[in-house]
Order: C-alpha cells, then sequence, then structure tokens
C-alpha cells in the first residue's frame, strides 16, 4: 500500500474521540523552560465516531512493522558501548551534593536493586531527566548510576531548520555534555534517550510530520537517526507539547487537527527506518489525557494502534495539574496522585490516578506507561489569616493574592534582561522551588532529612497525597513533593503495574531522598 494512502488511512482513523468529562475543565498552565504543563480541557462532546475504523486501517500499518517491532526492546542489554570504562570527571562546582560515587543507600537502608540484563531498579524502569541548563549543579559523575535506567538527556528544542542539526545548534558545551554523558552512563549500564521538543521547543513539530505526505517527514526520520549513531544513543523521547494543542502549549506553537494522525505517521515511519537489530528506543512525553483528536480539545478514544504500537513508553506527566496560573485562585497540588477530595469538586478533577485510567482505558498498556514525577513546587503568596485555620492549623487549600508573584529558589532567575520566551512574550519568574534548594537554602523550607525546618507549618494532604508547607514571617505556601509522597506515588506505580516512574528532573533531588523514596515505594508496594 503506497504510504501516502496509509497516511489519510491513519488520519481517519484518528477521529475517534473521547466525551470528556463535564468536570475538566482546566487551568492555565504555568510555563517553565521545557519542563510543561500537561491538562488537555475539554470544552466540547462530540463522540459520533468509534474505534473501529482505527483498527481496520492500524493493523496494516501495524502488520508491516511487527517485526521491527519485537526488536525494539529498551530493557535490552547496552550494546557497543559496553567496553567504554573510562569514568568520565565532572567539571568543577563550588560545592557539589553529597559523593554518589558508589552505592548510596535508600534511606530506609535498603539499596535499590538493578537488574544488569534488564537495566530495571526495584522492577521497574527508572528515568530520570537531565537538563543542560541544569547540569553544572549536577554533574555527569555525581549521578545516581545505580539507581537510573535510562536517562533523559534534554529536552532539545526541534529546530525550523532539521538540516542545522538538533545537538549541533545547541553550541559545543552541549555538545560535549552529551558526549561526556552517554560516555559516562554506557560504563553503568545506563542507557541514554534524547528527548526532542520540551514545552519551549514543541513550535515547529506540526510541519515537521508527514502532513504533506511521507517525504515532507522523511528528512526528520533521517536526521534523527544519524543522531543515534553521530551520539551513540539509546533512542529518542518525542516531547511535544501537544500534539493538536488548544490551551496548554504555548501560544505560538503550530498546530493542525491532523497533528494526532500525523504524529502516529511519523512515529511509525520513525520505527520502520530503525534496522532490525538497532532497537532504538522511542517514547514520548503525554499530558493527563491521551492525544488531541481531530476535535482540538478532544482526547482520542483509542491510542492502542496508532500509538502504543509504535512507543515503548509514554511518560504522563503528572505535574503543574495546579499552578499559581490557575483559573481559581487556590493554592492547589502541583502533582496530586488522587481524586475525589473537597478540593477537587471545587476545581479538578486530575491526578496520577485519573490520567493513567484514561491513558489505559485508551488502550496504552499499563506496563508502557510511565509517572512523571517533579522535584520542584510552586510558590504561592497567602496571608496568615487565609494559612491558618481557626482550628490553628494550616488550611486546606487556601486563596492566595495573585497580585503577588514570589520569587522561587535560586534557579528561578530570568535569562536577562528583556528576556522572552519563543513567542516574543516577556520571561518572568515562575516562583518555583527544587527540592534541593528547598534544603540547601537559608531560607529554604526543609532540613537535610527533607521534612520541614522547625518555623515552617507542614501539612500532608492525605487526600491528594500532597504536602504544603507555609512560612509564616514571608507569608509563602509551597505545594511541592517530598518523601512521603513520593513514597505514595512508588506504591502507586507498583499497584497500578506500570513500566515506571519518571523524574522532572534528576538534578531537583537533594541527597537522593525523592529518588530513595520512590523507589522504596516501588519495592514495598
Ligand atoms: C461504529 O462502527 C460500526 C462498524 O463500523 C458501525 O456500524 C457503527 O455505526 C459505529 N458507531 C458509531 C457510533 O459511529
Ligand atoms: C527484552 O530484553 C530482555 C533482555 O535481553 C529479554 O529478557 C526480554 O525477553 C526482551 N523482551 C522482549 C519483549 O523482547
Ligand atoms: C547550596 O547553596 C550554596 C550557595 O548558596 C551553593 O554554593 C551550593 O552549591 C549549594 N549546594 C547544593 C547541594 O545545591
Ligand atoms: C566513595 O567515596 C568515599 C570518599 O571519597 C570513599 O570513602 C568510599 O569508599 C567511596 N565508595 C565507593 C563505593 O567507591
Ligand atoms: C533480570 O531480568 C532477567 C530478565 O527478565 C531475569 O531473567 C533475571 O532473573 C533477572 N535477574 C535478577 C537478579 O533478578
Ligand atoms: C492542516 O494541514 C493541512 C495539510 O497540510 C492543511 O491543508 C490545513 O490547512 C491545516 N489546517 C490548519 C488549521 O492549519
Ligand atoms: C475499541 O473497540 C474494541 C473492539 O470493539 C473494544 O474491545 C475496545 O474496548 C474499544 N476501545 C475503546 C477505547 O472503546
Ligand atoms: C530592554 O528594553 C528597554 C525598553 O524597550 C530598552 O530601553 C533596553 O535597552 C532593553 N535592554 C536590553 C539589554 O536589550
Ligand atoms: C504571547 O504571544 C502570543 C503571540 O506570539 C500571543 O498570542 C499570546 O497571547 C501572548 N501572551 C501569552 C501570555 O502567552
Ligand atoms: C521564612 O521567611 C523569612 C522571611 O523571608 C526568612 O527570613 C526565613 O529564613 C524563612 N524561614 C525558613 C525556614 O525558610
Ligand atoms: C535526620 O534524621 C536523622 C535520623 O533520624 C537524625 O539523627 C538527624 O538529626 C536528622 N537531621 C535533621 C537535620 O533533622
Ligand atoms: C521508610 O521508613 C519510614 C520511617 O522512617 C516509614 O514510614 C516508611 O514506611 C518506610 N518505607 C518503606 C518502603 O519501608
Amino acid at each position: 500500500m503506497r504510504l501516502d494512502k496509509l497516511l489519510s488511512l491513519v488520519a481517519l482513523s484518528l477521529l475517534t474521540v473521547a466525551i470528556p468529562a463535564p468536570d475538566s475543565a482546566q487551568s492555565s498552565q504555568a510555563s517553565r523552560d521545557a519542563s510543561s504543563s500537561t491538562s488537555q480541557s475539554s470544552t466540547t462532546t462530540k463522540s459520533n465516531t468509534n474505534n473501529s475504523t482505527a483498527s481496520a486501517t492500524s493493523s496494516s500499518i501495524n502488520s508491516a512493522t511487527t517485526s521491527l517491532r519485537s526488536s525494539v526492546n529498551i530493557t535490552s542489554t547496552p550494546s557497543a558501548t559496553a567496553t567504554s570504562t573510562s569514568a568520565t570527571t565532572s567539571t568543577a562546582v563550588a560545592s557539589p551534593p553529597p559523593s554518589k560515587n558508589g552505592t548510596t543507600p535508600s534511606k530506609n537502608g535498603t539499596t535499590p536493586s538493578k537488574n544488569g540484563t534488564t537495566g530495571l531498579v526495584n522492577g521497574v524502569l527508572s528515568v530520570g531527566s537531565y537538563t543542560p541548563k541544569l547540569s553544572k549543579y549536577l554533574p555527569v559523575a555525581d549521578i545516581s548510576w545505580d539507581k537510573y535506567s535510562v536517562i533523559k538527556f534534554g529536552p532539545i528544542p526541534l529546530t525550523k531548520d532539521i538540516g542545522l542539526g538538533l545537538i549541533g545548534a545547541q553550541g559545543p558545551e552541549v555538545e560535549n555534555l552529551l558526549k561526556q554523558l552517554v560516555k559516562t552512563a554506557h560504563a553503568n549500564h545506563v542507557k541514554v534517550v534524547l528527548s526532542i521538543g520540551g514545552r519551549e521547543g514543541s513550535q515547529y513539530f506540526s510541519s515537521m510530520m508527514p502532513q504533506n505526505g511521507y517525504d515532507s517527514a522523511s528528512a526528520l526520520v533521517s536526521s534523527i537517526h544519524v543522531l543515534k549513531s553521530e551520539y551513540n544513543l539509546d533512542g529518542f523521547d518525542f516531547d511535544w507539547e501537544f500534539p493538536g494543542n488548544t490551551n496548554d502549549g504555548l501560544p505560538c506553537n503550530q498546530r493542525n487537527e491532523s497533528d494526532s494522525g500525523n504524529f502516529s505517521l511519523f512515529l511509525r515511519a520513525f520505527r520502520a527506518k530503525d534496522s532490525p537489530d538497532a532497537a532504538t528506543a522511542v517514547s514520548a512525553t503525554v499530558g493527563l489525557a491521551p492525544f488531541n483528536s481531530g476535535e482540538y480539545g478532544v482526547p482520542l478514544l483509542d491510542v492502542s494502534l496508532a500509538f502504543a504500537e509504535f512507543l515503548d513508553y509514554v511518560t504522563i506527566m503528572n505535574y503543574d495539574v495546579w499552578t499559581p496560573a490557575s483559573a481559581v485562585p487556590l493554592v492547589g497540588p502541583n502533582a496530586p496522585l488522587q481524586v475525589g477530595c473537597t478540593f477537587d469538586n471545587r476545581v479538578s478533577s486530575q491526578s496520577a490516578r485519573t490520567a493513567v485510567e484514561a491513558w489505559t482505558k485508551a488502550g496504552m498498556p499499563a506496563a508502557k506507561i510511565l509517572l512523571g514525577v517533579p522535584t520542584y513546587g510552586h510558590s504561592y503568596a497567602v496571608e496568615p489569616s487565609a494559612a491558618i485555620d481557626a482550628s490553628g492549623k494550616l488550611a486546606e487549600y487556601p486563596a492566595f493574592n495573585g497580585g503577588a508573584h514570589p520569587q522561587g529558589d535560586v534557579w528561578d532567575v530570568i535569562p536577562g534582561p528583556n528576556a522572552t520566551d519563543v513567542c516574543g512574550n516577556a520571561t518572568h519568574i515562575t516562583g518555583d522551588w527544587y527540592f534541593r534548594n528547598l534544603v540547601n537554602a537559608t531560607d529554604g523550607f526543609l532540613d537535610a532529612n527533607g521534612t520541614a525546618r522547625e518555623d515552617i507549618w507542614y501539612r500532608y494532604d492525605d487526600c491528594t497525597q500532597t504536602p504544603y508547607a507555609y512560612n509564616k514571617t514571608s507569608g509563602i505556601m509551597l505545594s511541592y513533593d517530598d518523601v512521603k509522597s513520593f513514597e505514595a506515588k512508588g506504591k502507586f506505580v507498583k499497584a497500578m503495574k506500570l513500566g515506571g516512574f519518571a523524574v522532572w528532573e534528576a538534578a531537583g533531588d537533594y541527597n537522593d531522598l525523592l529518588l530513595d523514596a520512590i523507589l522504596d515505594g516501588v519495592r514495598s508496594g
């Protein structure tokens, strides 16, 4: 069958849509470099198609790639690279975090158990995002290699002109960092995948997809495959935020009602180009709801054939579910695990649980889902009168002052005078605090064990399974994740039989408190 014919068939098949939940109106999202918002608002209800069309058309596509697919195995032993043994030394950093030279016991005294064959840690895929921007705070040599299966490098923006080379366009520092990372990772039997896109790097995905026929995408497919051999990568993560986006990606991103269908075609072409023994890992970073259908804002009803067949896994970004930019000015959990809480009835129904349910219902196998977990929290300006309730306890979901824009941690800086994002809008501070800085900063909220300091008010919300903390002197409330919530998320990963988890981002942890906690949760869950 001709490829352009396949293209239109798949586009057709992707018309399958879901009826959104009536209460799924979602906040606008805070933007941050590369990180992303997740939720997809749904204002339209339309369900006049069903998934039988998808099955018919996509199965013919799948049969063509079945043999290729069976050779793709994220858990297989790294090849060609295992001989690289020279440990890479890191560039000097003023005061690096505690030494990670060897096997660090988890905080409960149990060493994470990594399977040398599969690379799984405590039985799951343990992925850490490693961004060039924060690399100076976590030198390559200090990455906890024994606790990760995969390091995800990037995201690197998808440039308009792929001919420039994604990595080359980033300059020699990033290029050298990637080389150093791959070398050290492979010496430690850890895989490296290149993340492409990100919140600030998804502008051109739409037109780079095979919307005008197979050939227009083949250049991109080839260019990315070339990167694999050039940098000795193990695979790629496509972080397109978001195909067919409505309100959740940046406003200047290209978009098209056929984005999701075209993305599926692209993934198929990408897989088909892989040589049978190359075993390139292919994954995607996704929102809380399945990819948009042709109907903007309406998620696909079935992703099993158009996506699950082509992807080793998806990472659900269960963060920024509630931010200071949210429509309702209440402090809410950044990364709720559960729904059905008082909070949810008021403002949101989204959480790790609803997201996993939405994706599995749409046909993504649980084993191919990784739970994205954040090492940062959002801060809010909250008056003491609102922060502390009548019983003298920290209040649940208090109102915050939307006019105040609290400064976050030391990494929360505007890159330069008149700095703008890729859309040309002025860059603002985010108010975000990474866990590491919550511990390390003199005005951080946490002690070296990751627990609230003496003069900090703390509450763990048992319903959403997220902590809040409050500094009454500064009037700053923080919604974040801690050891307890990460352990809960680890148990959830295990209970739901997910493929694993992905930490955004590795540098944000402190002394592996969070990483150890989620691995503990996975082990005991
Ligand atoms: C679903 O597909 C079947 C078979 O193609 C068709 O008979 C049926 O009418 C479709 N349902 C809807 C709601 O479109
Ligand atoms: C993946 O690779 C591992 C280790 O080589 C192997 O045990 C497993 O069967 C493979 N899985 C698939 C689905 O090929
Ligand atoms: C802690 O903060 C100091 C300065 O405030 C910095 O030099 C050091 O690198 C930080 N340490 C960590 C582990 O982030
Ligand atoms: C890690 O470094 C410390 C201090 O330099 C040393 O005492 C320890 O033996 C090292 N551990 C491993 C596993 O190399
Ligand atoms: C590692 O995984 C492989 C493949 O699943 C399995 O056969 C082996 O028993 C595992 N090794 C350990 C030590 O668990
Ligand atoms: C979507 O892409 C198709 C094919 O390139 C094009 O004809 C159409 O105008 C695009 N739609 C939008 C809204 O840009
Ligand atoms: C799609 O159709 C198949 C076969 O009719 C059905 O088993 C499956 O549940 C449907 N998927 C969804 C998401 O409705
Ligand atoms: C920033 O913008 C202001 C006002 O447009 C301008 O006067 C100033 O020169 C700009 N600064 C830089 C560093 O570009
Ligand atoms: C940013 O810029 C785009 C145009 O590039 C505009 O549509 C949008 O409204 C601006 N504002 C924000 C907050 O994104
Ligand atoms: C609380 O806020 C005050 C005022 O900004 C600051 O001086 C103090 O260090 C903060 N306390 C903690 C534990 O972060
Ligand atoms: C951290 O926990 C350990 C063990 O419970 C305790 O001995 C130590 O005092 C704690 N450190 C801080 C800064 O609270
Ligand atoms: C780890 O230890 C803490 C207490 O220090 C306990 O509450 C928690 O349940 C333990 N986690 C596991 C997985 O054993």
